[in-house]
């Protein structure tokens, strides 16, 4: 009797710890989609031993700081050639664009989850543009290239 009790209570717990594995296993196969809060809810940000922060952003805000990369990396270039042609038109409004980035609603969640530095460093970036947009139409070239270094 005791062995067909220990038999059933192996099994049981078995057939759990299966299901347990399988769940996870599941769960890890969309990785680059599946959020850390699946297994267990996850701090916004934390200190690796390097003294660097990890953030935790979903699939689509990963996207959306990429997007906004490559708009800062792309208006980069237009006001490059602007500067170059001496077109202050295209320099005004290639500047004002970047000044303003994508906004809302994805931004604001972004910002509530990353560190102060991080909306900082965002926030001077794009304050600069302003900047230099408000110079485009008056200064010399040569502050214009000063300010956009
Ligand atoms: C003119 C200024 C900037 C340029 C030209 C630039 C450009 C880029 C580019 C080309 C990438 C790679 C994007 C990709 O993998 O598709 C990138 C990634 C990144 N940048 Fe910027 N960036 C600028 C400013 C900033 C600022 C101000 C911040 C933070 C406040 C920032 C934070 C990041 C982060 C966190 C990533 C990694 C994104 C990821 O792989 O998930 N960048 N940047």
């Amino acid at each position: 009797m005791a062995t067909l009790t220990q038999t059933l209570a192996v099994g049981v717990i078995g057939a759990l710890a299966g299901c347990g594995i399988t769940y996870l296993a599941m769960t890890g196969a969309h990785s680059t989609k599946a959020e850390p809060t699946i297994i267990a809810p996850q701090p916004m940000a934390e200190r690796a031993e390097d003294g660097r922060l990890a953030v935790y952003l979903t699939a689509e805000e990963r996207a959306h700081v990429r997007e906004e990369m490559i708009a800062f990396l792309q208006g980069l270039q237009t006001a490059s050639y602007a500067l170059a042609d001496s077109d202050r038109d295209l320099l005004l409004e290639t500047a004002q664009d970047i000044s303003k980035g994508a906004g809302e609603p994805i931004g604001r969640t972004i910002r509530q989850k990353v560190p102060a530095p991080f909306r900082e460093m965002s926030q001077t970036v794009r304050h600069e543009f302003g900047a230099l947009a408000d110079m485009a139409n008056e200064a010399p070239v040569g502050n214009l290239q000063l300010q956009f270094s």
